[in-house]
């Protein structure tokens, strides 16, 4: 209801708690506490005895009626889910994946307490200037094809940027979202499966967006930076979650239809990883060459000094001298 009412008011200039009620066919009480509530959760909205409730300014959290607007999905971020704090939003996905929650629930929270990176590593997920949100996914996969999701997310997550932000944002392999050399974003992919089929996945993304830089690298070494840092100005977080969300629906669908290898060329065109040397870590071994390309399951092909190609599943990436 309080979607509806906030939607209606977007709609209309002015509008009476009477009128307002009997199109949406509730009390005046409850809608005068619906619109008491949107005004809590940051909403402008103005009420005179003349002329009813006005609408004047949205809020900048990035409740289900701020990202609405506009999105033009079919499946992927139809049903929101907003929380003020969260421990990760990777947990309540999953649960909710558990509870049976239809394919592209998003959930999306202001802040995280325990925000998880990949390897066991954190997630730094300060208050008011992130974007930290998880997918539902339920692909008719096999689990082994798994991995090549959060490459097809990366892919959503760099046109995104480029679209709203108009930043050159890049890709390294195999799901880091650069910009200017430095982390802007990551992702993180879970999967709950039997021996040969998928039950649910959870792809989490984490974007520094509005955050001053000044508060990552007192967490983060200087490794990250956010848009604001590089572009100077504040980003509208609900448009960038919309044009995410359209972006990899789009990709998604493609890649479920026709596999990888239909979105691989527009992986590539977004990296900055192949041609580059580099040196592959997965936790135990070490690999130094050069990264030759990518091949049509997602892994990264890199040519040692001997002259043979390492194919790598997964690992991180740190660029060796003359890296652009
Ligand atoms: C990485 O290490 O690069 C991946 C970071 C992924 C962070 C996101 S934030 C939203 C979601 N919830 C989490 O706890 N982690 C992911």
């Amino acid at each position: 209801m309080r979607e509806l009412i906030l939607k209606t008011l977007q709609q209309e200039k002015h509008i009476s708690g009477e009128e307002l009620g009997r199109r949406l066919n509730v009390s005046r009480t409850a809608v005068w506490k619906h619109i008491n509530e949107l005004r809590s959760l940051g909403y402008q909205i103005e009420s005179s005895t003349k002329t009813g409730y006005s609408f004047i300014k949205g809020t900048d959290l990035l409740l289900a009626g701020e990202i609405a607007p506009g999105l033009d999905t079919q499946i992927i971020g139809k049903v929101v889910k907003h929380f003020d704090e969260v421990s990760s939003t990777q947990d309540i996905a999953a649960g909710l994946a558990r509870e049976g929650a239809v394919e592209g629930t998003l959930v999306i929270a202001e802040m995280q307490k325990n925000g998880r990176g990949r390897k066991g590593r954190n997630w730094l997920s300060l208050p008011a200037g992130g974007i930290y949100l998880s997918l539902i996914l339920r692909p008719r996969l096999m689990p082994s094809q798994v991995v090549q999701i959060p490459l097809i997310a990366g892919i959503a997550v760099a046109r995104a940027i480029r679209k709203s932000v108009s930043l050159p944002a890049m890709i390294k392999w195999p799901n880091d979202i650069m910009v200017a050399n430095k982390k802007v974003g990551g992702i993180l992919t879970e999967l709950s499966a039997e021996i040969d089929s998928v039950n649910y996945v959870i792809l989490g993304i984490g974007l520094n967006v509005n955050i001053p830089v000044s508060l990552l690298v007192e967490h983060t070494a200087g490794a990250a930076t956010s848009l604001i840092n590089e572009c100077g100005v504040h980003t509208s977080r609900a448009q960038l979650v919309r044009s995410f969300l359209s972006e990899f629906e789009r990709t998604y669908l493609h890649f479920l239809s026709s596999g990888f290898s239909s979105v691989r060329n527009e992986w590539k065109a977004l990296n900055n990883t192949i041609g580059s040397r580099v040196k592959v870590s997965d936790g135990t071994h070490e690999i130094e060459g050069e990264a030759v390309d990518i091949d049509n399951d997602g892994f990264l092909l890199v040519r040692m000094e001997n002259g043979n190609v390492s194919r790598i599943i997964s690992g991180d990436v740190s660029f060796l001298s003359g890296h652009r």
